[in-house]
């Protein structure tokens, strides 16, 4: 994919996909509820394709039509052993939830994904699992991973690694243990696991205490389904916001977007560079926060940001870093280990094609800086992205200043946002 620059700036209303961590948790939850759920606007991309695809293996009867999903549940314990292991290809999310949803069940399954997928680490959700007495088998650490059934104890966790996949998997779990599990979250994460769980009559209660999280979820509890709408993904809206503000003459709305504060760091983060954008028309769907978000072109200034914020935006850094190679100031971004173990070593690809780009930056421990100037001269104009959806796409708004720019091995968009080229293009983007 060739990604031009642009010299008109981006006009318009995109079509933004629905949110991929809720597409993920509504075909999750609904397959063990009992009733019938249809979710409309789920995200239709290859992660998302592989959780529906797991759960038809398990026997669940799931009906698409073109704006819907129908999912007809039966309950806690109706899932069937499935015939093969199940495939995730690149999809983290879907292997951690997975792993813990299926080590209260009984019947054994075997969990496996693409290359990179088998290069990240399982072990922090295996391990608390397997204190909790789940029989779980990890290759040393990663995939594939075999669950043999067995029967769970509740489970005391105290979680040091931010994380809403850990702790995502172990309420699953928990779901099906007799007794109550308790979670600590030393450090907020995104909560829809939380927020969907609630909804569909699970015995959880989640207290706040300063900064932290205790969750408690009681096990044997049958769930009913109901309707759900997801919104649109605020990660996915994040490379037109910037595309709409590093470049002059442009003005976009953003429809239905999710704007859950446990996800929103990156609004944050934008308003305190000086950025143009407005939050409009906030309201309320089953506990999720949706907005509108206007954006205008904006001079912006270089920020600090610390590890306090990491959590709240860890998947925006990389399209984050863009936004600041074109302030008018430095900026540090502070405490970006986790972006180390995503679907690359993103901190390592973020400053290799950023210096590739002209600009001049560098990694101290898990702390990125970048020193924005105005005038920029490309080394290399050929992007790496080890296949990293959120890699390509940053560095494709990249381009619209600084392209043309070769960004290699873009398909990996498919799994987040198989629309992205049409969209930009059709706002005034020039990806060919
Ligand atoms: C996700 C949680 C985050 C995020 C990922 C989606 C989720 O991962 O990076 O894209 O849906 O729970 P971690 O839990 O590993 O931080």
């Amino acid at each position: 994919m060739i990604s031009n620059p642009i010299n008109q700036g981006i006009n318009g209303s995109p079509n933004i996909p629905g949110d991929k961590s809720i597409s993920h948790r509504s075909i999750i939850i609904p397959s063990i509820s009992n009733g019938i759920c249809e979710i409309d606007n789920i995200l239709k991309s290859e992660d998302v394709n592989h959780t529906l695809d797991a759960f038809k293996n398990m026997g669940v009867k799931i009906v698409e039509d073109k704006s819907k999903i129908i999912i007809f549940g039966n309950g806690l314990n109706s899932l069937k052993k499935p015939i093969n292991n199940i495939y995730l290809g690149n999809s983290g999310t879907s292997a951690r939830l997975l792993t813990g949803l299926l080590s209260s069940q009984n019947f054994q399954t075997v969990l496996t994904g693409d290359e990179s997928l088998q290069k990240r680490p399982m072990g922090r959700i295996a391990n608390p699992l397997i204190e909790m007495n789940a029989k779980v088998e990890t290759n040393d650490g990663t995939l594939p991973i075999k669950i043999n059934p067995s029967r769970l104890n509740p489970g005391n966790i105290d979680l040091k690694i931010p994380s809403a996949q850990i702790k995502s998997g172990l309420l699953l779990a928990g779901l099906n243990i007799d007794g109550e599990t308790k979670i600590v979250e030393n450090k907020i994460t995104r909560d829809h696991t939380e927020i969907m769980l609630e909804a569909f009559g699970a015995e959880i209660e989640v207290n706040n205490l300063s900064n932290k999280k205790l969750i408690k979820i009681t096990g044997k509890k049958e769930l009913v389904s109901k309707n759900i709408l997801v919104p649109n993904d605020l990660s996915s809206s994040a490379f037109f916001i910037i595309c709409a503000l590093i470049n002059n003459n442009s003005h976009i709305i953003l429809k239905n977007i999710n704007n859950n504060p446990t996800r929103n760091g990156l609004i944050l983060a934008l308003k305190k560079m000086g950025a143009k954008i407005s939050i409009l028309n906030e309201r309320l769907n089953n506990k999720e926060i949706i907005c509108d978000i206007e954006v205008f072109s904006s001079e912006l200034r270089g920020c600090e940001l610390g590890s306090d914020i990491a959590d709240l935006m860890i998947d925006e850094y990389p399209i984050l870093a863009i936004a600041a190679s074109f302030a008018n100031s430095p900026s540090v971004f502070r405490g970006l280990k986790e972006l180390k173990i995503k679907e690359s070593d993103r901190l390592n690809l973020i400053l290799v094609n950023l210096q590739n780009c002209g600009i001049s930056c560098k990694v101290v421990g898990d702390d990125l800086f970048i020193y924005p100037s105005s005038n920029y001269e490309i080394k290399n104009n050929v992007i790496r992205t080890d296949y990293d959806h959120r890699i390509a796409m940053a560095f494709c708004i990249m381009g619209t200043k600084l392209g043309p720019l070769e960004i290699k091995d873009s398909e990996s968009i498919d799994t987040s946002f198989p629309t992205f080229k049409k969209e930009l293009n059709s706002l005034g983007g020039n990806i060919s």
